[in-house]
């Protein structure tokens, strides 16, 4: 491989130093800011994780206080915004519509462009958190024919997102606690996960010096495969699609078989090779929240037996594929009446507490250079150029 270390995936590559998450791939271990994802999913919420992974510490109640001030004052999004959704089709996919409208932030907010000034810095940091809600929840009402919904700031961060989800005009908004509760935990589960790929390409762009809305916006658009973010709608797809217990076998049967191009969804992972703690607590979660909604949807038994029948497979044993975090995240969403083509954008919203998280700490970086891998040249050697008339 000549003078380059070849590393397809960068399985063994750090890419940077980083003092925000921790991951211990074979004991199953997450930590953010070194609290343990169990810890933080009982007793935290969404925001105080945002402003623990942004800065570093758990917030004083003050510190909380001001933090949530700030990110409800900047949860509107610009009117003009709302002409560039319009632009879309009907049937536009919620995130394609939430890549191009935070994209598009970089063009309304030209006082958090200055990357030099940590007061700008912070500013985009805090609009991102605060605007991806409303940009969320307008994309879906777009697609389903609904007019948006403005932020209500006297409500809370989750709650209110649910708001602009759910609410139409002269009806009040019944909500469950328990679904605000759940969506908040979920939220915090999916809030960072280390240099997985949509960070990762926060970073690389990133260290180009583009602004933030443009770097998150990379950052939406790497999550969307379904290989990362775009699992969650893909495994609920695919549990539809099993269809019954009975069907579970063959579908266990067809992931195996490398000619079929069909793998379990919701299973397997680079860093984890024991257990995702994240589905762990899901899976916990997935029983609370459908019992308490009183929700009885046939595809949970679909997926518990999936489960079983994978985790007794030998080949599933021998490459060490677990449910991951989107295994069974996406029950929980259908349970809350989130619909499929939002799972992914649910993700998004909650990673992106995490990405400007990775980027503030890449601005400060005294290591940060531009990403500029090599390559391993498998092309033509030198030769002359032929006229057309000639080949
Ligand atoms: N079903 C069947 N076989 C699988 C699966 C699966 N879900 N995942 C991995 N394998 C096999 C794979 O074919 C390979 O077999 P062999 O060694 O015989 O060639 C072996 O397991 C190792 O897989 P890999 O593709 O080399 O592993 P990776 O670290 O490159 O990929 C992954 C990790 C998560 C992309 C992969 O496991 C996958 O495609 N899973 C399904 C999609 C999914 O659930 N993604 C969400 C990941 S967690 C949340 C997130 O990051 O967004």
């Amino acid at each position: 491989t000549g003078y380059f270390t070849f590393d397809p995936g960068f399985v063994s590559t750090a890419s940077c130093r980083s003092a925000i998450t921790y991951i211990d791939g074979d004991a199953g271990v997450l930590l953010y800011r070194g609290y343990p994802i169990e810890q933080l999913a009982a007793k935290s919420s969404f925001l105080e994780v945002a402003y623990l992974l942004i800065n570093g510490e758990l917030p004083t109640a003050k510190e909380f206080e001001s933090f949530t001030d700030e990110v409800t004052h900047h949860t509107m999004m610009h009117e003009a915004l709302k002409s560039f959704l319009n632009g879309f089709r009907h049937d536009a996919h919620p995130m394609a519509m939430l890549c191009g409208s935070v994209a598009s932030l970089s063009a309304f907010y030209h006082d958090s462009l200055d990357m030099a000034d940590p007061a700008q810095r912070r500013l985009a940091a805090i609009r991102l958190i605060a605007k991806v809600p409303t940009l969320a929840s307008a994309a879906y009402r777009y697609s389903i024919g609904w007019p948006i919904r403005y932020p209500r700031n006297n409500l809370e961060y989750v709650t209110r997102f649910l708001h602009m989800m759910f609410e139409v005009p002269s009806e009040p908004l019944e909500l469950n606690p328990v679904v605000a509760k759940a969506l908040d935990l979920l939220f915090i589960l999916h809030a960072d996960h280390e240099q997985n790929a949509s960070t990762s390409t926060v970073r690389l762009v990133g260290s180009t010096g583009a602004n933030p809305y443009a770097c998150v916006a990379a950052g939406i658009a790497a999550l969307w495969g379904p290989a990362h973010g775009g699992a969650n709608e893909a495994v609920l797809e695919m549990l539809q699609e099993i269809g019954t217990a009975n069907n579970v076998e063959s579908a266990v049967a067809r992931a195996k078989d490398k000619n079929s191009g069909f793998r379990l969804m919701g299973f397997g992972h680079r860093v984890y090779k024991n257990f995702d703690p994240r589905a762990k607590i899901i899976r916990e979660m997935t029983h609370k929240v459908l019992g308490e909604l009183g929700v009885d949807d046939p595809l949970l038994e679909v997926a518990l037996k999936l489960e079983e029948a994978a985790l007794k497979d030998d080949y599933f044993v021998q490459r060490k594929l677990y449910p991951n975090v989107d295994f069974y995240s996406g029950i929980i969403y259908k349970a809350l009446k989130i619909p499929t083509e939002m799972f992914t954008v649910m993700f998004a919203l909650a990673r992106t507490a995490g990405w400007v998280a990775h980027w503030l700490e890449q601005q400060v970086d005294p290591d940060q250079k531009i990403g500029r891998p090599r390559q391993v040249y498998t092309g033509a050697t030198e030769r002359d150029y032929v006229a057309m008339d000639k080949r």
